[in-house]
């Protein structure tokens, strides 16, 4: 039994670690792997939004949240054009992120400095998608691939946008919090 599950995940990691021969090859791979991370982020960014205390934060985050399930129908029209499988490879950056995300969410504190820190677990996943969509776009590009190389600039311009507004919005909630800092200090004199 157990010799029969170490020979199931043998086989697993052998499929996981294809052979990457051509620019085609790694394409596929990279493919997989963003597809991987935005579902990851399609059950993450509810919990993010429920932690945030700002209301425009929740209402960005939840509005990033449908873009997201955009992308992945993005990713799977493109999957479905390549005949290949979508599924496959676990994006452990992505989990990491993530993980770093939660963890902050999970501490206590003044409602507008963990709702920068959030912010900035949100960017940090934005410039991760940033450069992987860059990537694959450049590389669709390089193969010929038109409609596809469309559609990941898309999403790639959806990405970018989001990271230009949550730069924004954690202007704003520092520019609140170094307010209300300046305001006790007024008070404590
Ligand atoms: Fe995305
Ligand atoms: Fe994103």
């Amino acid at each position: 039994m157990r010799v029969e599950q170490n020979r199931n995940v043998i086989i697993q990691r052998q499929k996981n670690m294809s052979k990457l021969n051509s620019l085609k090859e790694l394409y596929v791979e990279e493919l997989r792997d963003l597809y991987n991370a935005e579902n990851q982020l399609l059950k993450a960014l509810p919990k993010m939004a429920k932690a945030a205390s700002s209301e425009e934060l929740k209402d960005a985050i939840e509005s990033h949240l449908e873009e997201t399930q955009t992308h992945v129908n993005r990713l799977e029209q493109i999957f479905e054009e390549l005949d290949e499988d979508p599924k496959g490879k676990t994006c452990k950056a992505m989990k990491g992120l993530i993980e770093e995300g939660q963890e902050l969410a999970k501490q206590k504190g003044k409602k507008s400095v963990l709702d920068a820190g959030i912010i900035s677990s949100a960017q940090k996943v934005e410039h991760y998608e940033i450069a992987g969509y860059g990537c694959v776009r450049t590389y669709a590009n390089l193969l010929g691939f038109q409609e596809a190389a469309t559609l990941l600039q898309s999403t790639l311009e959806e990405e970018a946008e989001t990271d230009k507004k949550l730069t924004q919005l954690a202007e704003s909630i520092i520019n609140a919090q170094a307010a209300e800092a300046e305001e006790e200090e007024v008070e404590v004199k």
